[in-house]
C-alpha cells in the first residue's frame, strides 16, 4: 500500500510525546490518538531523521493493512482473521531473501499484561509463516513488547528481519511495521559522553530537551512558530543548547555560574566534533545573571538586532536535590527563593522580548505519596506580569479524541519515587 498514514508510537510520558508531536503536524493530517498512538497522514520523506528529532516518540511504523473491530469477544478469538493478511506480508515481504528471518510483534492501547496475547499471536504466525516455507524465528522471548535496544540489536528494520505493530483502535485493527527507531545509544552518547557533566545542577535528559525545544514550535494559536534562535538564560552545562544546536538552530546560553559557562563551551565543543554542526550556526554563551537581564547585554552577546524569531527554552535551577521529603518550612524557604528567581526573571525579560514570543520553562513540582506540591502562585504572579500559560493539550484536541489530561495546562515529566519532578510549562508574552 503505497502513501498510507504512518503511526508514532507514544514514549514512557505518553501526553508530552502527544504535546510534542501536536507541534509538528497541522490538525487536518491527524487521523487518530489513542493512549499509546498517533496517527497522522503527513508525507514524511525520511522517518528515521525525522524520529531522531523527536525526543518523546519511541516508533514511527508505516500501516500495511486495516481489519474490522466488529463483535469482538477476544483478543485471542481474533488472531486466525489476521493470519491469511499476515501470511501475505510476510510472503512479499521476503520474497527475495532465503536466509532465516527474524520478526518481532508488538501490541498498543490494550491494558497489561499482554504475554497470554502476544505468545499466542506469535506462536501462531510463526507456524503459518513456517507452513509457507519461510524460516523465520521471533525475538519477543519473553512475550512482551520489544524494547526499541531489541530492534536495533536484532536489525528488524532489514531485509531480514521486520517488526509489526498491532495497533487496537476504536472501529479497527492496524497492522504496521515499523520504519525508525529512537536510537538509545546515541542518546546515551550525547547524555554520558559528554566531556563535562555538573550531577549538582540536575541532569536534563537530552530527550527531554528536544521535546521542550519542539514545544516552542508553535505559536499560542497553534500554529507554526518559525523559530532560528534557541536562548537558555539557565544554560548549565548546556543539554538544551546542544539539542538545538543539532537541530539546526542558533543556541545561544547563558549562566551566572562560570564554571558551568566553561562546561557548556567544553561540551559544544566535543559536540561540533562529533556531529555536523552548520557553519553559519552560531552558538554563543556567556557568564550572565538571569535575574538582571538587559537587551542590550542579549544582544551583545547574542550578534542580533533584533529578537525576532527567537524562543527561550529552559530548565532554570530547581532547587537542591531531596532523597527524602523536605520539612515543609525547609521547603517552603526555598520555593520562596525559586519564586524569586522566576518571577524576577520574566519582569525583567518582559521590557525585552516582542509580543508573541514562547518561553518554555521547567517548574519543579514537589512530591512523594503524601504530598503533591506545585508552585501554581509562582505561574499565577508570572501571568500577571504580562505572559499566559498555553495548554500544551488544547482543550479541542482532549474533546475530539477523548484524551484525558491534567487540569493544569502544563504537564509532568517524572519518574517513580524522584522528589522533584519537572512540569512544563508553556507561557507566551501577551504584548
Ligand atoms: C538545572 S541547571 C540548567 C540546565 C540547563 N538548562 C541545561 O540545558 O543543561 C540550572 C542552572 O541555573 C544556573 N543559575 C542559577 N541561578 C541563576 C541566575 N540567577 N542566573 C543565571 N543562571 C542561574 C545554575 O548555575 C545552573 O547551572
Amino acid at each position: 500500500m503505497k502513501n498510507e498514514p504512518y503511526i508514532y508510537i507514544l514514549g514512557r510520558k505518553p501526553l508530552l510525546s502527544l504535546a510534542e508531536l501536536l507541534t509538528q503536524f497541522p490538525d487536518k493530517d491527524i487521523l487518530s490518538i489513542r493512549p499509546k498512538t498517533f496517527v497522522s497522514k503527513t508525507k514524511i520523506n525520511d522517518p528515521q531523521a525525522f524520529l531522531n528529532t523527536l525526543g518523546g516518540t519511541i516508533r514511527v511504523a508505516k500501516i500495511f493493512h486495516k481489519a474490522q473491530k466488529k463483535n469482538v469477544k477476544s483478543l485471542e478469538a481474533e488472531i486466525p482473521k489476521w493470519i491469511p493478511f499476515l501470511k501475505k506480508y510476510f510472503k512479499d515481504r521476503f520474497k527475495s531473501c532465503d536466509g532465516k528471518i527474524r520478526f518481532a510483534m508488538n501490541i498498543y492501547n490494550i491494558p497489561h499484561p499482554r504475554e497470554i496475547f502476544l505468545k499466542k499471536l506469535l506462536n501462531e504466525v510463526k507456524r503459518n509463516l513456517k507452513e509457507t516455507g519461510l524460516k523465520v524465528r521471533f525475538v519477543n522471548n519473553n512475550f512482551k513488547n520489544v524494547e526499541s535496544v531489541v530492534t536495533l540489536k536484532e536489525k528488524l528494520i532489514s531485509k531480514k528481519g521486520c517488526e509489526i505493530n498491532v495497533i487496537v483502535g476504536d472501529k479497527f485493527f492496524l497492522f504496521a511495521e515499523t520504519v525508525a527507531v529512537q536510537n538509545v545509544d546515541k542518546y546515551s552518547e550525547r547524555d554520558y559522553g559528554k566531556p563535562a557533566r555538573d550531577p549538582r545542577s540536575g541532569m536534563l535528559p537530552p530527550k527531554l530537551a528536544q521535546i521542550m525545544i519542539n514545544l516552542a514550535k508553535t505559536n499560542a494559536k497553534g500554529q507554526k512558530n518559525k523559530i532560528e534562535y534557541v536562548y537558555d538564560p539557565f544554560g548549565g552545562t548546556g543539554t538544551i543548547l546542544m539539542e538545538s544546536a543539532l537541530q539546526g538552530l542558533h543556541a545561544i546560553g547563558s549562566d551566572i555560574d562560570k564554571q558551568a559557562v566553561q562546561y557548556s563551551k567544553k561540551n559544544i565543543e566535543w559536540l561540533k566534533k562529533v556531529h555536523k554542526i552548520g557553519s553559519k550556526q552560531k552558538i554563543k554563551i556567556a557568564t550572565l545573571d538571569a535575574t538582571k537581564l538587559t537587551a542590550k547585554q542579549l544582544k551583545e552577546n547574542m550578534s542580533v538586532k533584533r529578537l525576532e524569531k527567537f524562543a527561550i527554552v529552559t530548565e532554570p535551577f530547581l532547587g537542591p536535590p531531596f532523597f527524602r521529603f523536605p520539612l515543609m518550612e525547609k521547603l517552603e524557604e526555598h520555593m520562596r527563593f525559586l519564586d524569586y528567581l522566576y518571577t524576577k526573571f520574566f519582569e525583567q525579560m518582559k521590557e525585552i522580548l516582542p509580543k508573541g514570543t514562547i518561553i518554555i520553562f521547567v517548574i519543579p513540582a514537589f512530591r512523594d505519596k503524601t504530598h503533591d506540591i506545585r508552585m501554581g502562585k509562582t505561574v499565577e504572579k508570572i501571568c500577571s506580569l504580562g505572559y499566559s500559560v498555553i495548554d500544551l493539550i488544547p482543550d479541542h484536541v482532549a474533546k475530539k479524541y477523548e484524551i484525558g489530561k491534567p487540569e493544569t495546562p502544563s504537564l509532568l515529566y517524572d519518574r517513580k519515587d524522584q522528589i522533584v519532578a519537572r512540569e512544563i510549562y508553556k507561557f507566551v508574552k501577551n504584548t
